[in-house]
This record gives C-alpha cells, sequence and structure tokens, in this order.
C-alpha cells in the first residue's frame, strides 16, 4: 500500500495515547499529543516517559522530529488531518464509563473544520461513537469522518503488540474514513478488519470479556483441582494443546487486574444490565475474580493457625510482572485483608511505586525478596517477577520464621521447595510439604 503521511493529534498521554502517539510517529506521521496534565505534559517535552513501557522512551526519543507534546488542544489540532481520543473511561457510581473526559475533547473540536476524521480508541459503550457522530453532524461537521478503532495492546508489550497485532478493527459507516485509517496503519504487520461502529466498540468489550472468562475458567478449574489432588498446570498445558482452546490465558493465579479487564468486564456487565439483561456468566466470572485472592489467603490462613501478630512477605504488588502499574491488582487486596487480620506486611517489587495511602502506608517496602521474607512467618508471591524464580531460596528459608510459602502464580517447582524444607502451597496444585 502506497504510504501517505498524516497529522494527527492524539488526545490523551496514557498507555494507550502515548504508545498510539509515539507508534504512528514512527510509521512516518507527525504527531501532537495532548494531555490536560502540565506535569505530565513537562516530562514529557523533558524527553522523559512517565509510565514504564519497554521501547517507548527510545521510540519517542527516535521520532522527536515528528513527535510532539502540548497542554493546548487548539494547539494540537492545528493543521491536523485525524484526531484520536486516548482519554481513560472510569467507572461511574452506575457501573457506566465515565465520558466527560471524550466528550470533552469532541467539545474541543468543534471548530476543526479542517479534520477528515476523529477516531476513538478510549473504550467507550456500544453506542457511544452513534452519540458522537450525531453531535459532529449537529456542529456543523457532518464532513469529518468518525471510526472506532479500539486497542488490543497489553500492557509490557503495548509497542510491538501496536506494531503486530493479531488485527486492525475499524469501525466505521463510510469507507473513505476506513480507508484513511487503513491507510494510517500501512507498515503495521496485521489485517484490518472493518466493520460497524457499535460491532468495533463492542468487539473490545468482547475480546477482554472473552479472555478474562478464560482466566476465569482455569481459576476455577484449578479449585477443582485443588479439591481432588489433580494438578491444574499439567490440565491446562493439556487442554491448551487442543486448538480450539488454545494455550494462552489459562494460567491460574490469584486473580486477573489491571487496567482493562476489571473495569471492562464490570463495563460490559453495566451495559447489558441498562438494557434489563443480567448477563450471568460475565457476572460470575467477575465475582469468582474478586474472591480468588481472599480464598487463597484463607488457605494460607488456616495453614498458619491465624494471622494476628505474624509476619506476611508480600511478594510483588503490581498487576503482573513487567509493568509498574497496580491498577486493581491482587497485592492490594491481599495486603489489606493482612493488615485486617493484625499481620504485619513486608513488601518487595522492584517496580511498584504505590503513592501514598493504604494499605501501602501501613506496610514495609524491601530491597530484595530476602529482605522482605527475613523474620517472616509466612510469604506469598503475587506477581510473577522473574527475580521470585531466581530467589536465594536456600537463604530465604534459612531467613525465614516459618519456611511457609504461598505461590499465587505457580512459579516455583513445590517438589524443589519441600526440599529445601518449605510447606509450599500454590494454585491448583497439591500442597508439598518438607
Ligand atoms: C489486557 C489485554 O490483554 C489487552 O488486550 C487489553 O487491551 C487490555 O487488557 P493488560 O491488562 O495489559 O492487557 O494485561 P494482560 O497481560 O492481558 O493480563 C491481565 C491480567 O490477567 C493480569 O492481572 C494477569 O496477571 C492476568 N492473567 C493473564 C492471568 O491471571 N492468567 C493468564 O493466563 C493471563
Amino acid at each position: 500500500m502506497e504510504q501517505t503521511t498524516r497529522r494527527v493529534a492524539v488526545f490523551g498521554a496514557g498507555y494507550i495515547g502515548l504508545v498510539t502517539g509515539a507508534c504512528l510517529a514512527e510509521l512516518g506521521h507527525t504527531v501532537a499529543v495532548r494531555d490536560i496534565l502540565p506535569e505530565r505534559v513537562e516530562l514529557l517535552q523533558a524527553g522523559e516517559v512517565p509510565i514504564y513501557e519497554p521501547g517507548l522512551g527510545d521510540m519517542i526519543l527516535r521520532n522527536k522530529e515528528r513527535l510532539r507534546f502540548t497542554l493546548d488542544a487548539e494547539d494540537a489540532v492545528r493543521g491536523a488531518e485525524v484526531a484520536y481520543v486516548c482519554v481513560d473511561t472510569p467507572p461511574t457510581a452506575s457501573g457506566d464509563a465515565d465520558l466527560s473526559r471524550v466528550w470533552a475533547v469532541v467539545d474541543a473540536l468543534k471548530e476543526a473544520s479542517h479534520l477528515l476524521a476523529l477516531v476513538v480508541k478510549s473504550t467507550v459503550p456500544v453506542g457511544t461513537g452513534r452519540r458522537i457522530r450525531a453531535a459532529l453532524d449537529a456542529a456543523g461537521l457532518g464532513h469529518v469522518g468518525y471510526a472506532s478503532n479500539p486497542e488490543f495492546t497489553a500492557e509490557g508489550r503495548a509497542v510491538s503488540d501496536f506494531m503486530n497485532p493479531d488485527r486492525i478493527v475499524i469501525g466505521t459507516s463510510d469507507t473513505a474514513t476506513g480507508d484513511l485509517i487503513k491507510g494510517l496503519h500501512a507498515g503495521v504487520d496485521g489485517p484490518a478488519v472493518a466493520m460497524d461502529i457499535a460491532s468495533a466498540e463492542m468487539t473490545k468489550l468482547a475480546a477482554n470479556a472473552a479472555l478474562a472468562t478464560k482466566i476465569t475458567l482455569a481459576n476455577e478449574l484449578a479449585t477443582v483441582c485443588e479439591a481432588t489432588g489433580a494438578d491444574i498446570e499439567q490440565v491446562t498445558a493439556a487442554i491448551g494443546m487442543d486448538h480450539r482452546i488454545g494455550q494462552h490465558f489459562l494460567k491460574a493465579g490469584l486473580g486477573y487486574g489491571g487496567s482493562c479487564f476489571p473495569k471492562d468486564s464490570r463495563a460490559l456487565h453495566a451495559l447489558a444490565s441498562n438494557s434489563g439483561y443480567s448477563f450471568q456468566l460475565l457476572r460470575t466470572v467477575i465475582e469468582v475474580n474478586g474472591l480468588q485472592a481472599r480464598r487463597h489467603l484463607q488457605r494460607l490462613k488456616d495453614e498458619l493457625g491465624g494471622f494476628e501478630g505474624r509476619t506476611v512477605a508480600l511478594l510483588g504488588m503490581t498487576f503482573k510482572a513487567g509493568t509498574d502499574d497496580m491498577r486493581e491488582a491482587p497485592s492490594t487486596i491481599i495486603a489489606a485483608r493482612l493488615l485486617a487480620e493484625g499481620a504485619a506486611v513486608r513488601c518487595w517489587d522492584p517496580m511498584a511505586q504505590p503513592g501514598p495511602g493504604q494499605p501501602w502506608d501501613s506496610t514495609t517496602r524491601h530491597a530484595s525478596p530476602l529482605e522482605a521474607m527475613a523474620g517472616a512467618d509466612a510469604a506469598v508471591i503475587v506477581t510473577e517477577w522473574p527475580e521470585l524464580r531466581d530467589a536465594p531460596w536456600a537463604e530465604v528459608r534459612a531467613a525465614m520464621r516459618t519456611a511457609l510459602l504461598l505461590d499465587g502464580r505457580n512459579l516455583l517447582d513445590g517438589a524443589a521447595m519441600a526440599q529445601l524444607g518449605f510447606t509450599y502451597m500454590s494454585v491448583g496444585r497439591p500442597t508439598v510439604r518438607p
């Protein structure tokens, strides 16, 4: 395909906005990224990246001739041909998505009659695009195309996911806009899938619901494995070899977290509820996920004989490895539950930077897994950091008061840990004792 470079304004310099802006610049487009937070924009203008995302800093630096950051919406959109909306859509009290930031961008574009298209990447309820289309028409911007172009990138691999996606979903009602957005992606290695706007909006929510359900299936099967003596790792490895099931997203653990799955599953559930339909499968997924960390903590409590006056090491605070993101991380529930039960909590994480506030203010932070576990009565692996696989477990064994470990990520080999003297509990596998 012949490459036409475009001038693009990206609204929102969060994970999605920064990755989108940087990748579009990498593809040759000229990009202005606008955010409303002065400190964020200043940092970016100074060449620093406010989030941890592999490859993103280098990409921003490499494309600095074509990529700039601004606080000013008018400045961002001046001369732009395409405007991307990448702002966040947090849940409201009713469980609906808060679209105020999306609408603020649409309002800021009311004078931008030179635009060719407005593209929404933010995750929005089905029907939002239709309303935005109507608002554009009412503002005399009927000639500005509209597209829903949801994002499926995962944190920690967002740059490579953007450049090599499984698919690029482009939802629009006119082919010219579809072709324009497809052209913007020239150089991206992945098929474009054209559809209507509502279906594109639904595809984003449906993809996350499918993945959250798959993880939850593994977690539910793990519980049955625990009750029956089967080993979930062997079971998921074998069912995953069936191409109809696939191996991905079958890893049992302490429940999914992050900025997407919890929020989007609740948003899809709320969307269904608003039309009077109870999405029962999704409701169960949400409930099971909420129970997961609590249930395993209860197993640990039973094994230890109570948490009151005990010291517990919490290993990993981020919602998954390879990110500094702690949004909806199971670690938060675990830390709060341990404190509520009267335990002292000693934490380790190589990247997490929780702001001030509970539960973290009442915990202590340590420089290494060994240091966090020294003197502890029990330890919980919450995040699958490689440092934990490679921790000096023999030294840890000697340093802990009681060698009790709950491996919430099935990271370690139970037999080896028992040989070192640990009582080793994990998810969906038999507990192994020294
Ligand atoms: C996810 C989707 O993958 C992405 O397509 C979407 O755009 C945003 O949400 P992300 O939140 O970055 O991306 O993380 P992901 O790697 O998908 O993991 C989500 C959560 O599920 C994590 O807490 C992870 O630990 C957990 N998980 C994942 C499991 O418990 N088991 C698995 O098998 C996979």
